[in-house]
């Protein structure tokens, strides 16, 4: 693991979209995206790129990481809408290279596995951007998933699901997912993970240094041969070995 230390939530986007364009830079790609609020300062900061410096998503395909089971795509609140209204309608990545799991497909068992095989046939994962839950969670996989899990249908925790009621109105938060598991994801060639703001310095804290354990589904990206951690001050506020990540951080970017 790499520990990126940032400062500001603007500082973990810009880095963010740093590796994304470097990436892209180097030919055809496959991205994988995150939701939430989490990679939103990256996506910005891509979409100015976008804008101001004609940064273009010609030879991007795009997976993303999950999707409400019961949520037809053009609900405004499945992730397939959020993420062409965050990201991919704005910087012009063509509909048909949007990857996303069908939330209201009849086997959502079935869908899973299709997924899974997808992002295989597609040659696998170049980038992927992560999200960290405050439980720990990457993707939708919940505390106790298994380490080496492919993408498939899980019940999300009654935290989860109150930490995302804030994007529903009326509605009851979706209480299954379908989630790229943890074996799919620690597949990607590089992983990218951001985490802004104190609520997410316990959980930042147990992937870094905590035991690789399924009670915080982040840990297994300590087995990732690239895996690189985006922190602005307040994430990385509760982490023991800090002033060796300022020393690291400092050294090795003279
Ligand atoms: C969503 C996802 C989740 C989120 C995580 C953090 O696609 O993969 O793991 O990244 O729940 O959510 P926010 O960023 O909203 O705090």
């Amino acid at each position: 693991m790499k520990i990126v230390l940032c400062g500001t939530p603007e500082g973990v986007g810009r880095r963010a979209a740093d590796l994304v364009q470097e990436r892209m830079a180097r030919g055809p790609m496959t991205l994988g995206l995150a939701t939430g609020s989490s990679p939103r300062s990256t996506y910005e900061e891509l979409e100015r790129r976008h804008r101001e410096e004609g940064l273009s998503f010609v030879g991007v395909t795009a997976f993303t990481l999950d999707e409400y089971v019961g949520l037809p795509r053009d609900h405004e609140q499945s992730y397939h809408s959020t993420i062409r209204r965050e990201l991919t309608d704005r910087v012009g990545l063509p509909l048909h290279q949007l990857h996303t799991p069908r939330g209201d497909a009849a086997d959502p068992h079935e869908e899973a596995a299709r997924y899974d095989r997808e992002i295989r046939e597609a040659g696998g994962v170049d980038l992927q951007l992560l999200g960290i839950g405050a439980n720990g969670h990457i993707g939708f996989n919940e505390p106790t998933s298994s380490l080496s899990s492919r993408t498939r249908v899980k019940v999300l925790t009654p935290a989860t699901r109150r930490d995302n009621s804030r994007f529903f109105r009326d509605e009851e938060v979706p209480r299954t997912c379908i989630t790229q598991g943890l074996g799919t994801i620690g597949e990607a060639k590089t992983a990218v993970l951001v985490a802004q703001g104190r609520s997410k310095a316990a959980a930042v804290r147990a992937m870094v240094e905590g035991p690789v354990s399924a009670m915080c589904p982040a840990s297994a990206l300590q087995f990732h041969r690239r895996a690189l951690i985006l922190l602005d001050d307040d994430a990385a506020a509760e982490l023991s070995m800090l002033d060796y990540f300022r020393e690291e951080q400092r050294l090795a970017t003279r």
